[in-house]
């Protein structure tokens, strides 16, 4: 399965923040905002990736990520010229897709869930259908928004409604199959002008095979579109990463422990960062040499 990390938009609800720079540039916490789910994609396994920024944006992108190759994985980058839609990612994308499935990891969304990685291989091995995510939020109307049957099977997505039928907000990480091509050809542009992925996805759940998976408690979903967001998103890394010395949103990190670099790629990375506690804490990963750790 390839993915996509998309990291375009206008950012328009963080001016004057992203006036000059990326929303996914910014930082969450101790890195770039696009490092959580770039995270979350290697973690369900996908190590061929592409990454969409606008034109303005992408010299800084492949500044800060190159290749992959410090990550163990290959990096591929398309411009979208214009914030046209989150499902216009799967068109310009179409060729170096060829075919295969793809998952989509919207730049600015961060998850958090024990055990993530089993629940994202899951639905990455599925083979045919979409795969989503729903997360109960207090303000669904900023979101897609799915309704359930009685035996929580999905009735309807809808994108942001006036008056949602649920508060089950549907996630920016999606796994589809290798028609997802197909399907993202047949989406019209929404009365706001955009290809939505609520429309894509809707197909899938015409057919009757849009899984969605629902987070619970234990889980915490982050967008950092808004100020308030994302210092929440700060906060709770912080939080985490203080109080139990364990890392978030590194790649790096997963991808030693998923062996796609040695403890020497590591340490070589972690060296450049060892002034703060993110580079500490890789080196005495690299140091003690155990990759392969559950995640
Ligand atoms: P949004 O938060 O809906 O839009 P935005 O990032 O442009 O922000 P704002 O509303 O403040 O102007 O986008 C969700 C994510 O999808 C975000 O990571 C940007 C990305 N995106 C694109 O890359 N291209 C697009 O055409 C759209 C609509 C979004």
């Amino acid at each position: 399965m390839k993915g996509i990390l998309l990291a375009g938009g206008s950012g328009t609800r963080l001016y004057p923040m992203t006036l000059a720079v990326s929303k996914q540039l910014l930082p969450v916490y101790d890195k770039p905002m696009i490092y959580y789910p770039l995270t979350t994609l290697m973690l369900a396994g996908i190590r061929d990736i592409m990454i969409i920024a606008t034109p303005a944006d992408m010299p800084q992108f492949q500044r800060l990520l190159g290749d992959g190759s410090q990550f163990g994985v290959t990096f591929s980058y398309r411009v979208q010229p214009n914030p046209d839609g989150i499902a216009q990612a799967f068109l310009i994308a179409g060729d170096w897709l060829a075919g295969h499935p793809c998952a989509l990891a919207l730049g600015d969304n961060l998850i958090f869930a024990d055990h993530l990685s089993v629940l994202l291989r899951a639905a990455a091995r599925r083979p045919r259908g979409a795969t989503v995510f729903a997360y109960q939020v207090r303000d669904p109307e900023r979101y897609g928004v799915v309704t359930f049957d009685e035996d929580g099977r999905a009735l309807g997505v809808e994108e942001k409604p006036e008056n949602p039928t649920s508060n089950w907000a549907v996630t920016g990480l999606y796994f589809y199959d290798d028609r997802v091509y197909d399907f993202a050809q047949q989406v019209q542009p929404s009365p706001r002008g955009e290809l939505e992925i609520t429309d894509l996805n809707r197909f899938y759940l015409e057919e009757g095979s849009l899984h969605v998976d629902r987070l619970g408690r234990g889980c915490a979903w982050l967008d950092a579109g808004l100020p308030e967001s994302l210092l929440q998103a700060s906060q709770f890394v912080h939080t985490i990463q203080a109080r139990q010395g364990m890392l978030v949103g590194s790649p790096a990190e997963v991808a030693f422990r998923l062996g796609h670099i040695t403890a020497d790629q590591l340490r070589r990375h972690a060296e450049k960062m060892k002034k703060t506690e993110l580079g500490r804490l890789l080196l005495e990963l690299s140091s003690a040499g155990h990759g392969g750790h559950a995640l």
